[in-house]
């Protein structure tokens, strides 16, 4: 089993906080509506998504870009189950519960929002990852995704803050435009004004 249940300590459809931090929140909406207003032009037949949060990526995806289909994987049961309730009323989108790295996702696609969470609890086992391991992580989810791309496809993922934005190894990287966003309340309590729209394609040999 690959899916796990967590008790939250804030849960409605504008917030989710867990173990004292915002795994999302409805301040991300006006960002959000950036992001894919700005890339609805690459009209993506297939969508796959990693992370359904409080589904606002997911409304906006079959808004702007209405995908013949729409793959979301989740891997909380409870927002699972918004999810379900969300599928009822978009037949274009599949739900799958699990931890989208241990499915086995056998199809390719246009288009790939990555939006995960990781719930680490610190000074445990798994607990907060060093800079190297993240840069790990980062490299196999790179592999992965690369796998499960079409060849023109594109990954995206937010970018929030007025930094670099890392390079993704095997992808370009494109920078679609840097705005200045409503206060987003980050993971950490803190709030960011700066964002950026972004994607990445596969580097074909
Ligand atoms: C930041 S929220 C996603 C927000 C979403 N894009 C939205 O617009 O509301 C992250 C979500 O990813 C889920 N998640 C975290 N790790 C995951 C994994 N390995 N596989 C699938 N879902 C995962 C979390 O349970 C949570 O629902």
């Amino acid at each position: 089993m690959t899916s796990i249940k967590l008790e939250f300590d804030e849960k409605n459809a504008d917030i989710l906080i867990w173990n004292g931090k915002v795994v999302m929140s409805r301040t991300e909406e006006p960002y959000f509506k950036a992001i894919f207003s700005r890339l609805k032009y690459l009209k993506p037949n297939s969508v796959l998504e990693i992370g359904f949060g409080l589904g606002i990526s997911a409304g906006l995806i079959q808004k702007y870009m209405a995908p013949r289909l729409h793959d979301i994987y989740e891997i909380e049961r409870s927002i699972y189950i918004d999810l379900e309730r969300f599928v009822g009323e978009h037949p274009s989108v599949r739900p799958h519960l699990g931890d989208w790295k241990r499915c086995s996702i056998t199809q390719q696609y246009d288009f790939i929002f990555f939006d995960p969470f990781h719930y680490s609890v610190e000074g445990e086992l798994d607990g907060d990852l060093s800079h190297e391991e993240w840069s790990t992580v980062r490299a196999e989810n790179a592999e992965r995704m690369k796998a499960l791309l079409s060849e023109r496809g594109v990954l995206c993922h937010p970018h929030f803050g007025d930094g670099e934005v890392p390079d993704l190894p095997g992808f370009t990287t494109t920078i679609v435009e840097r705005l200045k966003v409503s206060p987003i309340r980050m993971a950490d309590e803190t709030y960011c004004e700066d964002a950026a729209v972004i994607f990445h394609q596969p580097i074909t040999d």
